[in-house]
């Protein structure tokens, strides 16, 4: 059932990386490898990898052997990564790459309840996790369920589909994807299902994986995990993460605009600037990737280089 990992935009990560023999590069997503044994085979470099799945531990395994001390991983979230280089005395480094969201892998698997292709239990934790799905969908409130489906699903009748989560779960707990689904398809009906089902699934991965907040963690350490040079790569892969990583790079890598055009300019460009932007837009995949690999189809790749 499981599907290899293709890595996504891999050419466009290895370049804007902009490695170097010798260096010290971070993958704080190491999925099944893909960028992680790019960046050992195109230089002579030491990658330190993290990823918050142990099932990923056969993959570093393999990649282990083939490298040796090149190569070095820790089985934890991406926003521990500061204080986790810091107590191995690792760093600052030349390059930090993130590829956010779920591998083939993870989707893949039916047993981990990512996909609402599959009939399996509800559980969507990546690993590391405080809470799953199931936890969420049936003990929540009908006004927290309402509030997740908006704000990670930005889906329009969140508080219907809340609503009626809530009846139907008083009846008989909500514990399979295929429950859920159906309880959608109820509601909506089957048409609109098909647009609102990956959007109440995609809220629900969000947050039970708390990926806003690992992101906006992991954008805030940046500064102290590169090294002057030093670079963050970043793919996302929807809207809610890329506006996170927009608004971050802009606001360290343009001066702040003034408020009034009275203000001198050298004191409305006093703050110091401690990034620049590599790419003035987001780098986005071939259409021959597309093609190749769909689950590419929505990435985009953003860049800034440590001053
Ligand atoms: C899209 S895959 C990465 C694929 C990888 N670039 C490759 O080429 O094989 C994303 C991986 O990041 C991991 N991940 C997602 N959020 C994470 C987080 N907050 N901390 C650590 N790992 C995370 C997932 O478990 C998954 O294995």
């Amino acid at each position: 059932m499981q599907s290899p990992h293709i890595p996504v935009m891999l050419n466009e990560v290895l370049e804007n990386l902009n490695i170097k023999d010798g260096g010290v590069y971070v993958d704080g997503t190491f999925g099944n490898g893909g960028y992680t044994s790019a960046i050992l085979d195109n230089k002579n470099t030491k990658v330190i990898s993290f990823d918050r799945d142990e099932t990923v531990l056969s993959r570093v395994a393999e990649v282990k052997e083939k490298y040796g001390d090149r190569f070095i991983f820790f089985q934890e979230c991406f926003s521990k990564i500061l204080p986790t280089l810091q107590k191995n005395n690792i760093g600052p480094v030349d390059g930090l790459v993130l590829d956010i969201g779920v591998s083939s892998m993870q989707i893949d698997t039916p047993e981990r309840g990512f996909s609402f292709r599959f009939d399996a239990p509800l559980s969507m934790a990546m690993g590391q996790n405080d809470l799953d799905a199931r936890e969420v969908i049936n003990n929540f409130s009908e006004t927290e369920l309402a509030d997740i489906f908006y704000k990670y699903g930005e889906e329009p009748r969140s508080r219907a589909i809340a609503r009626r989560i809530v009846s139907i779960r008083g009846e008989k707990p909500i514990i399979t994807t295929f429950q859920l689904v159906d309880v959608i398809k109820n509601l909506v009906g089957e048409w609109q299902a098909s647009k609102v089902v990956p959007r109440v699934f995609q809220a629900l991965r969000i947050f039970v994986n708390n990926e806003l907040g690992e992101l906006e963690g992991v954008l805030l350490d940046t500064e102290n995990i590169l090294k002057s040079n030093g670079r963050l790569v970043v793919v996302d892969f929807h809207s809610l993460e890329d506006r996170i990583v927009k608004n971050f790079i802009k606001s360290k890598t343009e001066p702040k605009q003034s408020v009034s055009r009275y203000i001198p300019t050298n004191i409305e460009n006093s703050e110091k600037l401690s990034f620049k932007n590599v790419n003035k837009n987001a780098i986005i995949p071939s259409k021959e990737e597309v093609e190749e690999n769909p689950r590419a189809h929505s990435a985009k790749l953003r860049v800034m280089e440590k001053l």
